[in-house]
C-alpha cells in the first residue's frame, strides 16, 4: 500500500454567495471528483486520498496537501474544485514516483506551479 497521501479539506467553501447556497462544499466536490477519477485510473499504486475537516487556511479554499514519509510536503490552496482535478491527479503520479518528492519545477503541472501555499521539508529522521 502506498504511503503517499493527498489530504483534501472537505469543509472548504468559497465565500461567494452562490457557493454558500450550494449543498456540497467546494472541498467535498473536489474530494468526490478526485475519488471518482482515482477509481477510474488504472494506476497500480495510487495515492491515498484522505478527507480532512479543515487545514486552517479557510480563506484560501480549496486546500489540499501532498505528504509522505521522507518526502517534501506540498500544501496547495485556492484550487478550483473542478479545474484543478487533472493537474492534481498528474502531480499525484509524479509525487508517488519521485523518491524524495522533489518533482522538478519544470515538470510540475501548471496548477501545482501556481497554487503552492507552502512546501515543508521531510521530518528529520533522527528524532
Ligand atoms: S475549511 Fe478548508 S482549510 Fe478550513
Amino acid at each position: 500500500m502506498t504511503q503517499e497521501t493527498l489530504f483534501v479539506c472537505t469543509l472548504c467553501r468559497f465565500s461567494q454567495p452562490e457557493q454558500a447556497q450550494e449543498e456540497l462544499s467546494s472541498g467535498q466536490l473536489l474530494f468526490n471528483q478526485l475519488q471518482a477519477q482515482l477509481e477510474i485510473l488504472e494506476d497500480v499504486d495510487p495515492i491515498h486520498l484522505q478527507p480532512v475537516r479543515c487545514m486552517g487556511a479557510c480563506d484560501r479554499a480549496c486546500v489540499v496537501a501532498f505528504t509522505a514519509p521522507h518526502k517534501l510536503t506540498f500544501i496547495l490552496s485556492q484550487l478550483s474544485p473542478t479545474d484543478a482535478v487533472p493537474d492534481l491527479l498528474a502531480f499525484s503520479q509524479q509525487y508517488t514516483a519521485c523518491l524524495d518528492g522533489k518533482v522538478s519545477y519544470k515538470e510540475r503541472p501548471t496548477t501545482i506551479k501556481q497554487k503552492i501555499h507552502a512546501v515543508l521539508p521531510p521530518l528529520p529522521t533522527n528524532l
